[in-house]
């Protein structure tokens, strides 16, 4: 329902929304790309006098998602993403997703301001706004200098890899001066947690034994290095009086450890991914197993079901897509050796509808917790909240209709990744974001995308509270 007259740019009427805790029905205006009101019925504004109306009767209108975990255009080795941030921006907006965060990685002997300073050029090409994470590779001697730089450029977060020797594998000494350099900006350090020691012997393990193929993956890479290194960085920040977040945990016994740790005054969080929730170690005995090759790997059902649990106790902070996009081809170059593999999955685009259908459409989680860890736990903790992340007079205008009662099939050819598959091949989804609005713009209506062209910003952090 479109009318015309009065003063606001928008208002989105009649849906049940949902932010910083709250749920009701109450209507939306939106003026020059901020949120103007949030109205509760009887309120004063009428949202008549609007150039546009949209009707949300029978709809969540949640904030638009923010994915702290995207690869855009990312190199690995010999391999390169096959998207940039045009066509992942573009996937990120069909799916619901308004801001992405994506990671500066430098090449290896880059200095990773100039990666930094690179992926800034990169994004101007972005539909949506985005947001990027710094990184340090190696043991750089200047640590605070470029902690210092990444801070005046707008980047408030580091990631740190305790894996992938030669190319990103860090140790403990440069693990805890980029947190004391973090802690002089009011930063936060993000780490890819597998101890590597356990890692390689796995490997050389897995390699002798005839299982280091595709299909071998879960034994390459096993649990007990990620419970390890998460061990080894909590007892960083406890000595360094540090916060720290941790990206793509895989499995319970790291999140109860980030748990532990909060309960003696770590400031410590859990990110887990949409496929560690759901999908399970069987794709790794399937016709596609290369497909499913990812860091951590996908573990055993029960798992599975146990990491859901800690997410539907509250313990894990936010949902991140750890998208990469490479395609089968890419996939099965050296799928006859896991080593040489590009790491991780697509997945920008399907993260909201899957986390909707498996934990909100199922009944395990509320709409209210849903927000939190697809949206607005991850805009604080990038210090972009309430900017992003929330609907709140003078927040970005960045919003979106989800209808609950809507279904589809999920397929590749369906999807708007810059790849040839999806890990949720044929899966049944309830729950799927219908309109969304980006910037004040609408910028997709029930599938049809209206190209903003590249009005994406660089969205600078804050000093992060934690
Ligand atoms: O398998 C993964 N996760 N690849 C992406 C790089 C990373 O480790 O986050
Ligand atoms: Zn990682
Ligand atoms: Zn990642």
């Amino acid at each position: 329902m479109d009318c015309d007259s009065g003063s606001a740019d928008l208002a989105i009427v009649g849906g049940t929304v949902v932010t910083n805790g709250w749920a009701g029905e109450a209507s939306v205006i939106i003026d020059d790309g901020r949120i103007r009101a949030l109205i509760e019925h009887g309120g004063l504004e009428s949202p008549v006098g609007s150039r546009r109306v949209i009707d949300a009767k029978g709809k969540f209108v949640l904030p638009g998602a923010v994915d702290p975990h995207c690869h855009v255009a990312s190199r690995h080795g010999e391999f390169r993403t096959l998207d940039n941030f045009e066509s992942a921006s573009r996937a990120a907006l069909f799916g619901g997703t308004t801001t992405i965060i994506d990671f500066a990685i430098p090449a290896r002997g880059e200095d990773p301001v100039d990666a930094l300073k690179a992926k800034l050029e990169m994004g101007q090409l972005s539909r949506c706004d985005y947001a990027l994470h710094g990184c340090i590779a190696s043991a750089e001697s200047d640590v605070e200098s470029i902690v210092r730089e990444f801070a005046a450029a707008g980047v408030r977060t580091v990631k740190l890899f305790t894996t992938y020797r030669g190319e990103l594998l860090v140790g403990v000494d440069t693990i805890e001066r980029v947190m004391k350099a973090l802690k002089k900006v009011s930063g936060l350090l993000y780490v890819h947690a597998e101890a590597n020691d356990i890692v390689e012997a796995a490997q050389v393990q897995a390699a002798r034994d005839g299982f280091v193929r595709a299909s071998g993956m879960s034994r390459t890479r096993p649990a007990a290095a990620e419970e390890q290194a998460v061990r080894e960085v909590l007892a960083a920040a406890e000595r360094t009086t540090s916060p720290v977040y941790f990206v793509h945990q895989s499995i319970p016994g790291a999140v109860d450890q980030v748990v532990a740790a909060r309960q003696r005054g770590v400031h410590a969080f859990s990110e887990s991914c949409p496929h560690y929730l759901v999908l399970d170690d069987s794709r790794y005995d399937g016709d596609h197993p290369e497909r499913f090759v990812c860091c951590p790997p996908l573990r055993g059902r029960s798992i599975v079901e146990a990491l859901e649990s800690r997410l539907v106790m509250g313990f894990v902070h936010t949902i991140g897509s750890d998208h990469c996009c490479y395609d089968t081809e890419q996939k099965l170059l050296h799928s006859e050796d896991v080593r040489a593999m590009p790491n991780g999955l697509p997945g920008v685009e399907t993260r909201l509808t899957v986390i909707w259908d498996a934990l909100v459409h199922s009944g395990k989680v509320s709409p209210e917790r849903f927000v939190e860890v697809v949206a607005s736990n991850a805009a604080r903790l990038n210090g972009l909240y309430p900017r992003k992340g929330s609907i709140a007079p003078g927040s970005d205008a960045d919003v979106i209709l989800l209808d609950p009662a809507a279904t589809r099939r999920l397929h590749a050819n369906e999807l708007h990744m810059a790849t040839d598959y999806t890990p949720y091949e044929g899966r049944a989804v309830t729950g799927i974001p219908t309109t969304v609005i980006a910037q004040g713009r609408v910028v997709m209506t029930d599938g049809e995308y209206v190209d903003p062209g590249p009005i994406g910003r660089f969205v600078s952090s804050r000093p992060i509270v934690v």
